[in-house]
């Protein structure tokens, strides 16, 4: 029986999920795929916080121990920030490793560098979990786009913000407790302020410009605001008018292929198609030429789900395993 060697990056909310996932679903994964998954290594900043057991894999805060086995065939990242993620999956193409990520800070900026060294380096490189969680836009997207030509994306991708606006509207909640539960759950980034101020959803919507429209507008020119200037008497005031608060990003493409949007909160009524998403979910309006209008709707983050679209990406991967992984 072969195996397929694997690395995590990061062991927060999302690297701790992907680690679980591998570990209790290792038979069903064996068995669909014919491989034993081995996790040989946990990159993380801080050896000696307290974390869950991982019997037999080494916890370390080098990331040379990874690229010094040459066994490594795959890297799940979960970190933080463009720096040093960037370097790593950069580093980890190079070496003829696939990777898959889940940190849209640093995709939304380089996703489309890397995209280009992996083809180039003939190695798989899976960016699911970068954008709404574990709902499937990603590989949704690039189904659609085989046969059809999408015109428009809008859709709600920030999965603090929906929980926060829904928290205050149903439960008569204050922002700042709201904010409190999102990060206990794992939904909101250990500094939430790019979730409350905007910049997720944006950089989020930058990653599907660019496999929608296969480029990005210029970041400047795009209009960001946030959730944080929404008070509960504004909520309130809305919700008695029988509209609701959603914090949409928004992005087209006009009849000379440049892409125009926005991201901010938005009143909406009970005609439109996002009133009823609630709670962390995300939900996406692909609109297209032949398809017409199709929305995707579920969880927006937090540990499974987000692990569960990163999993996902792994057996694509698996399934080309005689192409792009060298057996070990
Ligand atoms: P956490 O803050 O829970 O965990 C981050 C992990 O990364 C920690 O284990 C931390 O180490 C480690 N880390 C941070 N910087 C470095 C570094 N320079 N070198 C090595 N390890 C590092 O974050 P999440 O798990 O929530 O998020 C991880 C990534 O996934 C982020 O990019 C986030 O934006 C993205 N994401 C998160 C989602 C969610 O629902 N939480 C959903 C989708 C994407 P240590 O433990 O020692 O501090
Ligand atoms: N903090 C992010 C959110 C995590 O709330 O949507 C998922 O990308």
């Amino acid at each position: 029986m072969s195996t397929i060697k694997v690395a995590i990056l990061g062991f927060g909310t999302v690297g701790e999920g992907v680690y679980r996932i591998l570990n209790e679903k290792k038979n069903e994964i064996k068995l669909q795929t014919g491989y034993t998954i081995e996790i040989s290594s946990i990159v993380v900043r801080d050896v000696t916080k307290n974390r869950i057991e991982t019997p037999g894999i080494k916890i370390t805060d080098s990331i040379q121990d990874v690229f010094a086995d040459p066994d490594i065939d795959l890297i799940f990242e979960a970190i933080i920030g463009e720096e040093p993620a960037f370097a790593y999956l950069s580093k980890a193409i190079s070496k003829g490793i696939n990777v898959i990520t889940a940190n849209k800070a640093m995709f939304a900026k380089h996703g489309p560098a890397l995209i280009k060294q992996a083809e180039n380096q003939n190695v798989q490189i899976g960016f699911e979990a970068t954008t709404a969680g574990g709902v499937p836009i990603i590989r949704t997207l690039k189904n659609l786009l085989q046969a059809d030509r999408v015109q428009r994306i809008q859709g709600i991708l920030n999965g603090t913000s929906n929980f926060i606006l829904t928290k205050m509207r149903q439960d008569n909640v204050p922002f700042e407790v709201a904010l409190e539960e999102a990060q206990a759950n794992g939904f909101a980034e250990a500094d939430p302020s790019d979730d409350i101020g905007g910049k997720d959803a944006f950089r989020k919507l930058m990653i599907l410009s660019d496999l929608a429209f296969g480029r990005q507008p210029i970041w400047e020119d795009i209009q960001i605001n946030g959730i944080d200037k929404i008070h509960s008497d504004d909520v309130s005031v809305a919700t008695e008018k029988g509209l609701r608060y959603r914090h949409i990003a928004d992005i087209s493409i006009d009849e000379n292929g440049i892409p125009s949007g926005s991201v901010g909160p938005v009143l909406i009524g009970p005609e439109h198609p996002l009133y009823g998403v609630d709670g962390v979910d995300n939900a996406i309006i692909v609109d297209t030429e032949y398809l017409g209008a199709l929305t995707l709707i579920g969880p927006g983050a937090g540990m499974y789900p987000t692990a569960s679209a990163m999993i996902s990406d792994f057996l694509h991967i698996v399934g080309k395993r005689e192409k792009v992984l060298i057996p070990s």
